[in-house]
């Protein structure tokens, strides 16, 4: 009999408030196995970014908590293991070049001299920003900016990643080398987006969270090609997952070839 290894995220029954509005998430539960990549979506306003935030300790959440293997982690307290791609860089990105800014997770992890260096090099390469490094960070562009972001977040190399909407302002060239990328790593990840498409190529699992609880919990495929699911939440089923009057699909992500003959149906 095969164990199932213990999750490397868990949230127990996380309830967030946003000063003293009402409830922002309410009783949210789920846990993300080691190496697993879960995709977070829902419309506008439904609490990704506030659980993201709650997730890596910036947010304080009314009720539950959150665990990183068998620790439960303290609200406020700075975990490299779990690392946030803020979705606005301007969040995230304070020094004043892009080497700077990349150097300082690394450093608060105990790296110097000629390792950190090396370390801040290669999550510069891995993100296509080597010839940036010298750049204030307030001359680059929006997508240049996100991907100094990831890679400020590679250099500590976190046991789960947190991505918060991480392709957007990023062209095709960019965006198809961060699925790549995040496609090549073995850490856990769970990421917050509306481009959907990146998220069924990168996520075999998906949350649907929207009125403060997780209305939907499965395989990709299943949430965000049911219609009905997709329509009362705001959402709609991706291009990738319907079929096209006379035209041939094959899936990135599952190789499957299909050829419709009717009307643009979900498919199932
Ligand atoms: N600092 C704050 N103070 C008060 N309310 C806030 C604050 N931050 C977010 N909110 C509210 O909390 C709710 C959830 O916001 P959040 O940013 O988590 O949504 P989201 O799902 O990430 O949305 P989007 O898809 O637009 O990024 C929204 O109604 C938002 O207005
Ligand atoms: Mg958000």
């Amino acid at each position: 009999m095969t164990v199932p290894a213990m999750p490397v995220l868990t949230a127990e029954s996380l309830s967030v408030t946003h000063g003293d509005g009402p409830p922002v998430l309410r009783d949210i539960g789920f846990a993300i196995a080691p190496g697993e990549r879960v995709g977070l979506v829902g419309p506008n306003g439904a609490g990704k970014t506030t659980l993201l935030l709650t997730l890596t300790g910036v947010l304080r959440a009314r009720a539950g908590s959150v665990r990183l293997g068998g620790r439960t982690l303290a609200p406020g307290t700075f975990t490299p293991e779990v690392a946030l791609v803020f979705q606005h860089a301007h969040d995230q990105l304070f020094c004043p070049t892009v080497a700077e800014d990349v150097a300082f997770g690394a450093r608060n992890l105990g790296l110097t001299g000629a390792a950190l260096d090396r370390a801040v090099a290669e999550a510069l390469d891995r993100v296509g920003l080597a010839a940036l490094a010298d750049r204030p960070v307030h001359h680059l562009s929006g997508g240049e900016q996100r991907l100094a972001c990831l890679a400020g977040v590679l250099v500590m190399a976190p046991r789960v990643l947190l991505l918060d909407e991480p392709s957007g302002a990023l062209d095709l060239r960019n965006r198809r080398r961060l699925i790549e990328l995040l496609q090549g790593m073995e850490q856990a990840m769970l990421v917050a987006s509306h481009d959907l498409e990146l998220v069924l190529e990168l996520c075999p699992r998906v949350l649907l969270i929207d009125g403060g609880g997780i209305v939907a919990d499965g395989a990709a495929a299943s949430v965000l090609g049911d219609a009905g699911l997709m329509a009362a939440h705001g959402q709609e089923v991706p291009h990738s997952l319907t079929w096209h009057r006379g035209e041939r699909h094959r899936h990135r992500a599952t190789g499957t070839v299909a050829v419709a003959a009717g009307t643009d149906v979900a498919r199932a």
